[in-house]
């Protein structure tokens, strides 16, 4: 603020009063919350309040995410609430950015108290959507792979490839990862991150030979297109595929003939039937709702020789949840930055008032969000 004219009684005076103030979580904070704590406790932690959200599944407004589709990719806002706390996060998919140093994928997003609209917490969200995601499949993994799996192809080496592997290993104890990706220099910098936190590595020369002796196969590409990254011939009886890369109209990873042999889980249908792997069967092809599972209304993995699929789209609750447990660490004293954020007149009806008197005190005062005297 700059109020080197005002005196040090007018400067405090001026100052944004409690309500005005939303603690803002930047790029710099999350790492830090994440570093401190360690990685593989955070996405334990992410899991456990996902559970908690899935568990409650009913108590929550649902509604397919609103998505914007370009030629070049896609931006979508994703919004949820329960009876105190509503929820949204703006992201995008981009599958061209990487070529001109961009993300493929960034988020934000927010929290607020249902009971006054007040904001609660904006936070970054492209690391923490990384950190959801693959919380959120280690879990449906946890469910759904086969018992003893250490073993995960991880085809797509990109931005969200290490966080997968140290998910599947926090909750399930996958301790080899076998690489492939169509671009070598991605999957030169996912074996040195991971070699680096301890993983046994395979870098392989294409999704077949990725694939071998795996009992989990995770697909995190990024393409526009209809994709087939795994063709029926590659999945053996028994694996849990977690394909987490075909999340729009038109891009999938999947053929569909390894859909029909597979039981498909999702999160939540009326978004997946348009945006995942089903988007390439009948419109009442036969799948299990995740939080099911977890509520134990329905049954995981059947037997040995299952095929299981995770068709992970991504949905609201998982945001929800994730900016629920960002919100928590604030409140337990994490890092994060005060934001002058909402307007705080004196007499919640004369706004136009505080802009006024702000203007009458000095050009430094348009920067308060309090009344000024
Ligand atoms: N399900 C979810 O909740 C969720 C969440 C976040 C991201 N995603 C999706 O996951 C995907 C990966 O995201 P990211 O941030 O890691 O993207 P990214 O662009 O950083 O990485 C994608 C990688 O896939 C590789 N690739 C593309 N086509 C391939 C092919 N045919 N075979 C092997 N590798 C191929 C690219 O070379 C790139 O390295 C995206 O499609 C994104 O939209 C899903």
């Amino acid at each position: 603020m700059n109020d080197m004219t005002l005196s040090p009684a007018s400067a405090e005076a001026l100052a944004p009063s409690a309500l005005a103030m939303v603690p803002f979580v930047s790029v710099g904070d999350m790492m830090r919350l994440v570093n401190a704590a360690g990685i593989e406790t955070v996405l334990r932690d992410l899991a456990a309040y996902i559970e908690a959200d899935f568990r409650r599944w009913p108590e929550f407004d649902k509604t397919p995410r609103i998505a914007s589709h370009s030629r070049e990719g896609v931006i979508e806002l994703m919004p949820t609430a329960d009876a105190e706390t509503y929820g949204f996060k703006y992201v995008n998919g981009h599958p061209g950015n990487t070529r001109t140093g961009h993300q493929t994928v960034t988020a934000f997003g927010m929290l607020a108290a249902v009971a006054t609209g007040y904001p609660l917490l904006l936070s970054e969200m492209t690391l923490l959507t990384a950190l959801r995601t693959a919380a959120t499949s280690a879990l449906a993994g946890r469910l759904l792979a086969p018992e003893g799996a250490e073993v995960m192809a991880l085809i797509g080496n990109g931005a969200q490839c290490e966080f997968q592997a140290l998910a599947f290993r926090a909750l399930c104890g996958i301790g080899t990862v076998r690489l492939f990706d169509i671009d070598p220099a991605a999957t030169a910098k996912a074996a040195r991150n991971l070699r680096a936190q301890g993983f046994e590595v395979v870098c392989c020369r294409s999704a077949e030979a990725a694939v071998e002796g795996a009992q989990v196969l995770t697909t995190c590409t990024a393409d526009k297109q209809y994709a087939t990254i795994l063709t029926d011939n590659m999945v053996g009886a028994g694996i849990h595929i977690n394909a987490i890369g075909g999340d729009c109209p038109g891009k999938t990873e999947l053929h569909p003939d390894i859909l029909r042999r597979a039981a498909i889980f999702v999160e939540y249908p009326p978004q997946t039937r348009v945006e995942g792997e089903i988007q390439q069967l009948a419109p009442d092809h036969p799948v299990t709702e995740l939080w099911e599972v977890l509520a134990g209304r329905a049954e995981g993995r059947c037997d040995a020789r299952q095929i299981t699929l995770f068709d992970s789209v991504g949905f609201a609750i998982e945001d929800f949840s994730a900016l629920r447990y960002v919100l928590d660490r604030v409140r337990a004293g994490a890092a994060h930055l005060p934001l002058d954020m909402l307007a705080d007149p004196d007499d919640p009806r004369d706004l136009f008032g505080m802009l006024r008197r702000a203007g009458a005190a000095g050009p430094a005062s348009a920067v308060s969000g309090r009344d000024a005297p």
